[in-house]
Order: C-alpha cells, then structure tokens, then sequence
C-alpha cells in the first residue's frame, strides 16, 4: 500500500490518480450537458480546489469565464468567534450562471455561507461543483449539484487538500492511518 509521510501524520493512498480523472470527465461533461448555450462563470476556491480546478475546466469545452477566489477567516470582536468573508471576488456577477468550484465539503457550512454571499448579487444561479463530499460530516443541507466522490468521514490529504499547509501536491488522494 502507497503510504505519504506528511509532518507527523502517515497516510495511506485510497483514491488512485485515475479514479480521480475519470470522475472528473465525467462530471465536466455533465457540467457541458447543462449549460449548453451558456457562458457560465466559474469560482474556484482557493487554495484546496487549484488542482481539481485546472483538470476540470480542461474538460469544459464551454465558453467560460474563471476567477479564483478565496475565503477570509478572521476572528470578530464579538462573540460569535470566526467570521468568513469572501475575497478576490472582482467581477459583477449579476445575471451570471455562476459555479463555485470546491475541493471538499466537509460540515458544509463553508459552501453555505458562500452561497448565500453570492446569492446577495442576483446571479442567475449558482451551483455548487465538488470533487469530494463526506455526506456523514455535513451539519447544514446545501445544494451539491457536482459531485466525483463521495467519501468518508476520514481526514484526507492529496490532489489540492492540505495538513497544515502540507500535502497538497500530489496526483492521488490519501487517508490519515496514523
Ligand atoms: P466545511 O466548511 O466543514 O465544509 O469545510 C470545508 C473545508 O475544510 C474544505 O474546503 C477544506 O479546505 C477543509 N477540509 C475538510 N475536510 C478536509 C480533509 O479531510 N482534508 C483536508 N481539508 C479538509
Ligand atoms: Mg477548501
């Protein structure tokens, strides 16, 4: 078994490289399917979803517009702790076919937050496109309309994902073991 050695933690491969590719064309024809004679606007959400990103929309054959944008988290004054505020979003979005291009969806309070700060900008829709979802994690229902995996509630690293910062640059995706 392929194992990764990221900072303490020791992970073992669980989606292979060419599982990952193969539901990525499946999705982006999907995606080509539903907005045929559309100009959608892509949001990739940095920084987990740069890989997933460039592999998808090398397969959309669509015209489409892409701006990668990323999310602030900060710590309010008050006490309702962390406030996230999205940054990098430069672009009138109003009357756009937007998708918000994610690497996971966790608790999903991520993508519902986001969504509903886009929605504030009367787009003509926003959807949501995943490469992962842990169904078992998720604390608040948001529309996933793209979805390549669904996972468990395991902790992963690999293709964009991250521990500590680490990790990300990798074609496969990883479990933590230990
Ligand atoms: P949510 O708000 O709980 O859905 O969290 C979503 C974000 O948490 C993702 O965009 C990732 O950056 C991060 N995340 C969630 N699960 C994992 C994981 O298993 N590995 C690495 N990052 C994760
Ligand atoms: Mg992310």
């Amino acid at each position: 078994m392929k194992e990764l050695q990221v900072k303490d933690k020791t992970f073992a491969i669980s989606i292979p490289e060419a599982k990952i590719q193969e539901q990525v064309r499946r999705v982006a024809a999907e995606i080509c399917r539903d907005y045929a004679g559309e100009e959608p606007l892509f949001l990739p959400v940095l920084n987990g979803a740069f890989m997933f990103a460039a592999d998808l929309l090398r397969e959309v054959t669509l015209p489409c517009e892409i701006s990668f944008i990323k999310l602030a988290s900060y710590q309010g004054t008050q006490s309702t702790g962390e406030i996230r505020e999205v940054i990098g979003l430069g672009k009138d979005i109003t009357g756009r076919h937007v998708i918000i291009v994610e690497d996971i969806i966790d608790s999903g309070l991520t993508m519902a937050h986001m969504i509903e700060t886009l929605q504030l900008q009367n787009p003509a829709s926003v959807a949501v496109c995943s490469c992962l979802v842990k169904p078992d994690a998720l604390k608040v229902q948001v529309p996933i309309n793209y979805c390549c995996m669904e996972i468990p509630n395991d902790f992963i690293v690999g293709y964009g994902l991250d521990y500590d910062g680490f990790g990300r640059n990798t074609r496969d995706i990883y479990t933590l073991i230990k």
